[in-house]
């Protein structure tokens, strides 16, 4: 009898645990549905704007056709969908407008997180080629409207004034959600300069963002860029389901594999080096992998305090009396969260305003350039094997930005400007040459 109820009870467990991961199978999958598939803002530019946006690029004639996709990409830093996009890059959506008014575009999470590398389109992967200002000024022009922006939404290249975005449309939102006609202004600063950290580090996380401020756990947090103003409170708070399906498959997200050799007894040399000098704060990997979740003080930690700084409390108490708070709460926190390696390679350029081109330049603080540009592809020629990142021109004079069309200087990275410094993060400094490759060549094996 005590035997066959063990029995039944251990079956019982197996059966709720099976059906538990079946059922969050199905919310990965309808998530992943909901993030490539469905559109949650109503368009706002043209399908014939993306026809008619070449006038914009200084030709005489529109390229043809098996070359147009390609080069719009290339322009802006956009990445081929790796999914049913209508010819269209991630990050483009296409949508109808309403009333029959033709084909439209929309955007999506990924013009921002989606990416490529060695060729491969992943969503997830930080997009650090993307000129988020010339998407917006030309495809604005193209549909005839006045090429601005309300406030920069990209100072250089590769990165892009999220946060900042957040702060402005949070202005234009009573805490329900309703709409407000005059905007609030919640501390706007449009040079944070912000790299956009990969999907499938959330997974370890407990505190999200660069500086660890929002709880990991939060779904709401996520919506915040469907605050389109074309989005009502209602349409908002409807979609809530849809995001919690969509962070399950945020969270089923892996990094990809590095593609080239890797000297693995270089790499064991490297692992013992990292557990001695990086674990504290990046964690251990493998099977049993541990994550500190730590986040090091602003004057400790020593890299750009911009974005630190530039999100104030003024938004933060805004916030918290809103919608997206209700789920998990917001927090102040004292510097910058040391982020899960996992698929470093991949996401160069590092730190969270990418002021460094490879991983070498992460643990050689003396050797960082302090001016320089890349090609912005992202093919295996554009890489840098050896020191894990992109190859890069050092640049010796300052650029001159009245000298050059501001889409050329947006491609130069000059870390004497605000939000752009490259100090601190000096842990790398004290390793010896041969170290610091042995802890780069483990570093491709996470
Ligand atoms: C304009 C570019 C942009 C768009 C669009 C965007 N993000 Fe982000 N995202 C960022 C940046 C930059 C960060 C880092 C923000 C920070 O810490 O200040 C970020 C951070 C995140 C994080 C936290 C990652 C971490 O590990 O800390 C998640 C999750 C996330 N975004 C999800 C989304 C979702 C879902 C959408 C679409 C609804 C979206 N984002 C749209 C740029 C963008
Ligand atoms: C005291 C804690 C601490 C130690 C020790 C430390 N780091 Fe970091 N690391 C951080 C923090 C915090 C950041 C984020 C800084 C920023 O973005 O401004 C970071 C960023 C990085 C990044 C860039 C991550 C990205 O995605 O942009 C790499 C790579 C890195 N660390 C590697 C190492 C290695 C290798 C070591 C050991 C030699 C090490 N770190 C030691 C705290 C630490």
């Amino acid at each position: 009898m005590k035997r066959g109820s063990l029995v039944w009870g251990g079956t019982l467990l197996i059966m709720t645990t099976a059906m538990a991961a079946a059922a969050d199978r199905d919310a990965v999958e309808r998530g992943k549905k909901a993030l490539l598939g469905k559109c949650y803002a109503p368009p706002t530019m043209t399908r014939r704007a993306y026809e008619e946006i070449w006038k914009q690029w200084g030709l005489k004639e529109k390229p043809v056709p098996a070359d147009y996709d390609r080069l719009f990409r290339q322009r802006y830093g956009l990445h081929e969908a790796p999914y049913p996009n209508d010819g269209l890059p991630m990050g483009l959506r296409p949508a109808p407008f309403l009333f029959g008014l033709g084909k439209g575009i929309s955007m999506d999470c990924m013009v921002c997180h989606g990416g490529s590398i060695a060729g491969r389109s992943y969503v997830g992967l930080g997009n650090s080629t993307l000129d988020y200002q010339a998407f917006y000024e030309e495809m604005s022009a193209a549909d005839g409207r006045e090429p601005r922006t309300p406030f920069r939404f990209c100072n250089v290249r590769g990165t892009n004034e999220a946060g900042s975005m957040a702060v402005f449309l949070l202005g234009f939102r009573e805490p329900n959600l309703d709409r407000r006609l005059k905007r609030l202004d919640l501390d706007l600063h449009d040079d944070l300069c912000e790299d956009v950290p990969a999907w499938w580090l959330l997974k370890k996380k407990k505190t999200m963002y660069h500086t660890g401020g929002a709880d990991a756990r939060s779904v709401r947090s996520l919506m915040q860029f469907m605050m389109s103003p074309l989005n009502s409170a209602d349409d908002i708070k409807r979609a809530e389901a849809d995001f919690k399906d969509i962070r399950a498959y945020l969270l089923s997200l892996t990094p990809p594999k590095y593609p080239l050799p890797i000297d693995r007894t270089l790499a064991a040399k490297g692992e013992e080096l990292f557990r001695a000098h990086c674990a504290r704060c990046h964690g251990t990997y493998g099977e049993n992998w541990t994550y500190p979740n730590k986040i090091v003080p602003i004057d400790q930690i020593g890299t750009d305090r911009r974005r630190f700084d530039g999100i104030t409390r003024k938004f933060g108490d805004y916030y918290a009396k809103s919608w997206f708070n209700e789920d998990y709460p917001i927090r102040e926190t004292a510097g910058y969260q040391a982020p899960p390696l996992d698929g470093i390679w991949a996401t160069a350029p590092y730190f969270h305003n990418g002021s460094a081109p490879t991983v070498y330049h992460v643990l050689n603080s003396q050797a960082r350039p302090k001016r320089f540009t890349r090609s912005y592809r992202t093919d295996l020629d554009a890489y840098d094997a050896e020191k894990l990142g992109w190859k890069i021109d050092v640049l010796t004079d300052a650029p001159d930005p009245r000298q050059l069309p501001p889409i050329e200087y947006r491609k130069i990275y000059d870390t004497t400007q605000p939000g752009r410094g490259n100090g601190g993060h000096t842990y790398g400094d004290k390793l010896s040459e041969e170290e610091r490759m042995a802890v780069i060549e483990y570093l491709k094996t996470l």
